[in-house]
């Protein structure tokens, strides 16, 4: 590229991202584009978490193609230490930016060393690596950017050139900004999440982060399968991700008392309980943005049934939202796979009969087909989030 086309590049995403709200939906962005400017096979994003970096998003497009169509890799959650011994550690320890033309050939005057287990694992051979640090000039790092495998183009592995790395390091610190609002963001939800709903200091956002993230992907299953285009799922994804964590954000009326009996609800106390779905939804009731509408939809219809039988307003069927009738699924799914103050967790075999029962009478038989297509991924969201004990 030479620099005229460089600066339109970065200015166009440095756009792109600052339209992107969420972090989790971000930083997947940020991967993408990483990867297809310097025409990279495969990478990670690693995430500062106090003195950790936490293993984030990581995208392999050799490994993407051994998978049948619209199945999705899975990786497992893991942390490493900030210290000069593995390569994102290293990188997010100085702040400096490695270009290693060949992972098998690191000095050994080098302190850091390269890990070659999950290669093993994957049947998967990392050659090059450019991996730079994300922060915003001299602000403190947020976590570290890796992409591996430099392609020429016949698809051959090539060495990442040191305009890449330049182009990636630049790149890095754009993303850097978005990240810091998106990160802003999600914390400013979970803290209002945390004052409406539960009032209780044992309460770490962990089941509104699986609802949400569960619908997430539910959704694409299903948008994917209509032949939605990919703008719009996209955007959805963002929007939904937010919207879907405040589905019950109308409890912040209903009293303790009721919102945390340790038995079964009478008839007037589950009338009471409810309203949350109404109340939820009036508090985005000037509707300034599709993300407004979006999230008062999902607290209005979330306990609406497929055949009519759910509440406040009882539509059926496709006059539900799609989007209610998604985060319904995902909201029973993880109501029943949990504990709660007013019931034992379910086994997971009765969960997803209880599920598989309902489809068609309580849930949209479309939306219970995409959860099921997606039920590793689910699996793996439920591990991401656990609930703290
Ligand atoms: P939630 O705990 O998030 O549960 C969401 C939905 O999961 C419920 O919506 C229901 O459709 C499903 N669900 C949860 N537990 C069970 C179960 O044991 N069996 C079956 N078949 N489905 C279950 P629903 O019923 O409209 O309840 C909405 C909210 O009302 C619940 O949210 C919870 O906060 C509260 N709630 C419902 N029943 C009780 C209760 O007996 N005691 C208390 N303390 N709260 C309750
Ligand atoms: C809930 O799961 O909705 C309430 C209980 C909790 O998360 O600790
Ligand atoms: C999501 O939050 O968008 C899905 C789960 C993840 O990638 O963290
Ligand atoms: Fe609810
Ligand atoms: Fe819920």
């Amino acid at each position: 590229m030479n620099e005229n086309k460089k600066l339109k590049e970065i200015l166009r995403i440095s756009s792109e991202f600052s339209n992107i709200k969420d972090i989790d939906i971000l930083l997947e962005r940020v991967l993408t584009e990483a990867r297809s400017s310097v025409n990279a096979d495969a990478g990670t994003i690693y995430t500062k978490e106090g003195d950790l970096l936490h293993f984030s998003h990581a995208q392999n497009d050799t490994l993407q193609k051994r998978l049948p169509k619209g199945e999705k890799l899975l990786y497992r959650n893991f942390s490493i230490l900030i210290d000069e011994y593995s390569i994102a550690g290293y990188v997010a320890s100085t702040g400096e930016t490695l270009n290693i033309p060949d992972v098998g050939k690191i000095s050994n005057e080098c302190p850091y060393t390269f890990d070659p287990e999950f290669d093993k694992k994957a049947d998967y051979k990392t050659v090059s690596m450019l991996a730079v640090p994300l922060r915003f000039e001299t602000e403190d790092i947020i976590g570290v950017l890796q992409i591996i495998n430099a392609r020429d183009g016949k698809g051959n592995i090539i060495p990442f050139s040191e305009d890449d790395a330049l182009f990636i390091r630049h790149f890095a610190s754009t993303a850097s900004i978005a990240m810091k609002n998106a990160k802003m963001t999600r914390a400013l939800l979970l803290r209002m999440i945390h004052m409406a709903e539960l009032r209780d200091p044992k309460e770490t956002g962990a089941h509104v982060n699986r609802v949400a993230a569960y619908s997430v992907e539910i959704y694409e299953r299903w948008a994917v399968e209509k032949g939605v285009d990919r703008e719009e799922i996209d955007s959805n994804r963002d929007l939904l991700r937010m919207a879907a964590m405040l589905h019950d954000v109308g409890k912040i009326a209903i009293s303790d008392t009721i919102l945390k009996k340790p038995a079964k609800l009478t008839e007037e106390e589950f009338e009471v309980m409810k309203t949350h779905t109404t109340l939820g939804a009036d508090l985005f009731i000037d509707k300034q943005s599709r993300f407004d509408e979006i999230a008062s939809t999902i607290a209005l219809s979330h306990h609406e049934n497929w055949n009519g039988t759910g509440y406040p307003l009882h539509p059926k069927e496709k006059d539900i939202s799609i989007f209610g009738r998604i985060v319904a699924v995902a909201d029973v799914y993880d109501a029943l796979s949990c504990k709660r103050v007013y019931k034992e967790a379910w086994k997971e075999e009765d969960v997803l009969a209880e599920i598989r029962k309902m489809s068609g009478v309580k849930f949209d038989p479309e939306v219970v087909d995409a959860f099921f297509k997606s039920l590793d991924i689910i699996r793996s969201i439920s591990e991401k989030y656990p609930d703290k004990t």
